[in-house]
Order: structure tokens, then sequence, then C-alpha cells
């Protein structure tokens, strides 16, 4: 196994902590140009072939399938490069804010407490979103019991900082107070309006939302019939969908994105982003509830029906290809970072809850990508036993423990057989 020590120098000089709060935004924009190998030793095994390895590897070569170690003695802890974790958070980690408890347990696995000692690094991929790379992170390390870095963290706005440059005034919609105004100015863009500031300036816009005192206060004051609105973005789900949505509906119809007015066609106003695009998602309700994604779908219907016409909008987040591209560059970043390990992993093991994003998204990308991204479902959020999944996961089991469990032996049966075939070809040599 391509396995470095731990608790070397060096390691330490890289791993990026959280205190260290500045490293976030660069690195997650600047990740090197990744190279992945090309595809090897990945087929799949089957139960025969592993019994007899095992047995040549008991029997006749002499090689610990354990690491050794002396009784009452701690493990040495090693970090594979040979293959990573991604993870999804909203049913597979956490639940309606409280972490799944096997999601504990399958930290301590990932980070060394594994018969084997091996520690595998990861990443975390969410839809969610509302907060700043930085704070989400710093909530998941209390909810993990662990320490979450921003350098390992995507979430579903993240990839909307790269728009900061090209459009310049622009209305944010969803999450709490002006989170998510502070989130896009943070990413770079220069003129964040958001639905109170719109209400402010004229409180009929919305019939049946008056702001609260708070969102008065927060709210800026301003002109806007001399605004022009260059391109909106849901960053966040959406907490009054009525006046979120009357005011994108004026958007789209207005000419140049200039409230008050009415553009002839309706093709004339600013381009609509969500950050992604799940309909439904696990929370602390037994049964899903809708999300970002039926927000679309519904101002999509709502512009038809109004207009007469389409509306196409774009959506971030999983299963877009990008998303998982974001990822690959992350992981690359990350890995090298903390572990200084510079081979991209043989396979990347992604577990999430949702067939429509998680499932379909990695299936997709690992039919592209040259490393093997391999889909595990959890039956703890959105999938629930019973029903077909869209989406075929690779496997699907009960929890993100059973995720990284199984991860952890399929990567060790393919280790074995390789330190087998390795064995086998060096006695073949010898006896020549
Ligand atoms: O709103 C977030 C939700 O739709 C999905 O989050 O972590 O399951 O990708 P996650
Ligand atoms: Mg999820």
């Amino acid at each position: 196994m391509s396995a470095q020590t731990l608790g070397m120098p060096r390691d330490e000089r890289f791993v990026r902590r959280l205190s260290s709060k500045s490293t976030s935004t660069t690195d997650l924009n600047m990740g090197p140009t990744v190279v992945v190998p090309p595809k090897h030793l990945t087929a799949p095994s089957d139960a025969h072939e592993i019994a007899a390895a095992m047995e040549i590897a008991r029997h006749s070569i002499e090689l610990p399938i354990t690491p050794p170690s002396a009784p009452g003695t701690p493990l040495e802890t090693t970090v594979t490069g040979k293959y990573a974790f991604a993870f999804d958070i909203d049913g597979v980690l956490i639940r309606g804010g409280k972490p799944i408890p096997e999601a504990i347990e399958a930290m301590k696995v990932l980070n060394g407490q594994n018969e084997y000692g091996i520690k595998i690094p990861y990443i975390f991929v969410t839809n969610g979103g509302g907060k700043s790379e930085n704070e989400r992170c710093l909530q998941l390390s209390q909810q993990l019991q662990i320490e979450v870095s921003p350098g390992q963290f995507i979430c579903g706005h993240t990839p909307m900082r790269e728009m900061a440059e090209k459009y310049r005034t622009v209305l944010v919609i969803g999450g709490e107070g002006e989170k998510c105004r502070q989130v896009a100015e943070a990413y770079g863009f220069k003129d964040v309006v958001t639905p109170g500031d719109i209400i402010k300036d004229n409180q009929d816009t919305t019939p049946f939302r008056k702001l609260t005192e708070d969102e008065h206060n927060n709210s800026r004051l301003r002109n806007f019939a001399e605004v022009e609105i260059d391109a909106i973005f849901v960053f966040a789900d959406s907490r009054d969908w009525a006046s979120d949505q009357q005011i994108i509906l004026d958007l789209l119809m207005s000419k140049n994105g200039r409230l008050g007015t009415r553009s002839e066609n309706f093709d004339e106003g600013p381009p609509v982003f969500f950050s992604h695009n799940d309909v439904v998602w696990s929370t602390s309700h037994d049964l899903t509830r809708i999300g970002m994604g039926a927000l679309r779908v519904s101002l999509e219907a709502m512009f038809k029906a109004v207009t007469g016409t389409d509306l196409q909008t774009i959506a971030f987040g999983k299963p877009q290809i990008g998303t998982f591209e974001f990822a690959t560059r992350l992981l690359q970043q990350w890995r090298k970072e903390t572990h200084g390990i510079n081979e991209p992993p043989e396979t990347v093991y992604f577990v999430g809850d949702t067939p429509e994003s998680d499932i379909r998204g990695t299936n997709e990308f690992n039919n592209e990508a040259e490393n093997t991204w391999y889909s595990i479902l959890v039956r703890t959020g959105v999938f629930r036993e019973g029903t077909k999944p869209k989406f075929q996961p690779k496997v699907t089991v009960d929890t993100v423990l059973d995720a990284v469990l199984h991860g952890l032996e399929r990567e060790q049966k393919k280790a074995l057989k390789r330190r087998v075939l390795e064995a086998s070809i060096e006695a073949e040599t010898i006896e020549e």
C-alpha cells in the first residue's frame, strides 16, 4: 500500500487549521490543474479470487494482513494515497442540524481508528449553503467532533464565486437575515442587493410581506428605479417563497433588470442561477422536505403561466459534472497539502443519500474521470428502502459508517491482491 507515515514534521507544516481562516477562499479557487492517472487495477474482484489470494498470502508468502503491533501498543497510523472519500452532508452525516450517530464513528474510522491503522483522506461536498464556508466548517467540526477545514469543503454556492467578475449588481435570494449578502460580498460581488432592499424602497412590491424591524434596519435604502440588476443568484433556500418569487418574476419580466419596467417579449431580464437543484432533501422531519429545486420548478412554471414563454435557469451543485471536477481539484490540493500526497487517488468513494444528485453525479463523473468514482447510497436520508432509486449506486448500505467500512474492506482486499501478485512475480524471478 502506498502510504505515508503520520506525525512527521513535514506534515505539520502543511496542515491548515480552522483558525487560519484566510486560507479558505483563496484555496478553493486556486486549485492546481488535476492530472488523473490512467485506469489500472480497477477490475472488479470476485469472491473466489479473493479467497484464493487470502490462501496464498497465509500459506506461501507470509505477508501480514494487518500491520504488526505489539500487544497494548497503539497501531502506527499511516495515510493511504490509494483512495479517498467524499461525503454529502444532509441525510448522510447530519439531519436537521444534528449528527447522525454513525457519522461520528465513521469519522473516527477515517482518522485511523480502524484495525488496519489507516488514515483515509476525505472531503465534503454538499448542495446546502447559506453561510460562509468557514462558518459551516466550524459548525460541522462541532457536530462531527473533528476538525473540518474549508480546504476540504464545497457547498452549493461555492462555485458562484467565479461569477463575481462577470456580474456587477446582483440580487441574492435565500438564507437567514443578511448572511447570503455577506457570503456574496466575501466572494467578491461588488454590489449585492437583497429582497429586503427592494421592499424597503417600495413596500407595495410584496402585498403580504412586511419587513420586520431587524430586516428594515439591515436592508439598504436605494432608488431601484435607477438600478439595473445584472443577475439573480439563489444562494440558499428561500424563507419566503411568495415575496421572493414576486421579486424574481418582476426582474425576469423587466427591461435589463430595472424594477418597474416591463419587457415586451419578456426576454430582456437577468439570468437566474440556483446553487443546486435538489427538489427534496432530508432534514429533521421523517419525510423529505421540498428544497431549492422545487422553487426552481415553481418559478419556471409560474413564468410560463404569466408570460406564455419558457424560462431557462441554471443550476450549480451536484449532479453537475463541474461540481465533481471542482471536488477533484479540492481533493487533490487537500491531500497534497495535508498529507504530502502528489498522486491522484485511484478510487474516490462518494457517499450520498440522494440518487438524483449524489449517485447520478458520481456515476456520470465516473464515466469521464480517469480514476474511479464509486457511488455509495445510504438509507439515512432521501432514499428510502422499498423504492427504486432513479440512479443506481455501486452499493447501498444502511449508514455512513457502513459506507466507510465497505470502502476500507474493499481496498484491503485490493491491496492484498496486489501484494500476492507482486510476491508471485518475485518468486517466479527467483526461480528463473
Ligand atoms: O439544502 C441542502 C440540501 O438540498 C442538500 O444538501 O448535503 O444533501 O447535498 P446535501
Ligand atoms: Mg444529502
